[in-house]
């Protein structure tokens, strides 16, 4: 698979530009499937993490999953309590699983780099983990998207694995991925630099279960849009 059908309009504050060539992130993500799911199913910090931004949701929040994987456990939690999530996704097979699990969420296959997303259009965005294999100016330029895609006064969380590489070519669960990242100082910055307060954060290892999997930092950064409300 490894390619979104694409262009697609539709009338939720995203238009989706033309997919033309096979995602690299979409060919590891559609071999992978339902094995990253188990591998991190165990996350006590991506649990705490979705608490924080269900504590704070209005009733019915309209929330963007970025990189939405299987919709477990982002997706499923949040529309189980109510919320109207878009999950958003390159990987073909990731969107299928995730629509199949989480019937109460929407989900569509994108690359969300070639997203064009309304100002102010979402009650929170989050993005797990999602960065991972794009180039350090488009994660910059996609987080900036992304708060001006929250409400103000909205929520935006962003996990990643916070290390100094660019461009390092990995084995990730038996893939070859190639990573880029920051570190959690220069990851901390471009949340900030993108008008977006840092309320609290949290670091953690964490080993995936998988006989091929090492042990990685993880940071979880829980956000907040200036505006009415936004006081923590
Ligand atoms: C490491 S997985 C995390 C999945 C989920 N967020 C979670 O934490 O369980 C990263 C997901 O982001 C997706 N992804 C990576 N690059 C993307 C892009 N440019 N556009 C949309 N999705 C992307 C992958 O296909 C994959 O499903």
């Amino acid at each position: 698979m490894g390619r979104c059908p694409g262009p697609v309009k539709r009338g939720t504050g995203l238009v989706v530009g033309d997919e033309d060539e096979t995602s690299p992130a979409a060919a590891v993500f559609d071999a992978l499937g339902s094995e990253y799911e188990k591998a991190f199913a165990g996350s006590e910090a991506h649990r705490v993490s979705l608490q924080w931004l269900l504590g704070r949701l209005a009733p019915g929040s309209r929330v963007l999953d970025v990189g939405s994987g299987t919709g477990r456990p982002t997706a499923a939690t949040l529309a189980a309590a109510g919320h109207r999530v878009l999950g958003v996704d390159v990987s073909p097979v990731m969107v299928e699983i995730a629509s199949r699990q989480v019937p109460g969420a929407e989900f569509r296959c994108a690359d969300v780099r070639r997203l064009s997303l309304e100002d102010g259009s979402f009650d929170a965005v989050c993005v797990y983990f999602a960065l991972l294999q794009m180039s350090r100016p488009e994660q910059s330029a996609l987080v900036r998207q992304l708060a001006r895609a929250v409400r103000p006064g909205g929520f935006f969380v962003l996990a990643t694995v916070p290390l100094d590489v660019e461009g390092f070519d990995g084995v990730f669960m038996g893939q070859d991925v190639r990573v880029t990242s920051f570190s959690a100082q220069d990851v901390t910055a471009l949340v900030r630099q993108a008008g977006l307060t840092v309320v609290s954060e949290e670091s953690v290892m964490f080993t995936p279960t998988h006989p091929d999997a090492m042990p990685e930092p993880q940071l979880f950064l829980h956000c907040r849009r200036p505006g009415p409300g936004a006081d923590g």
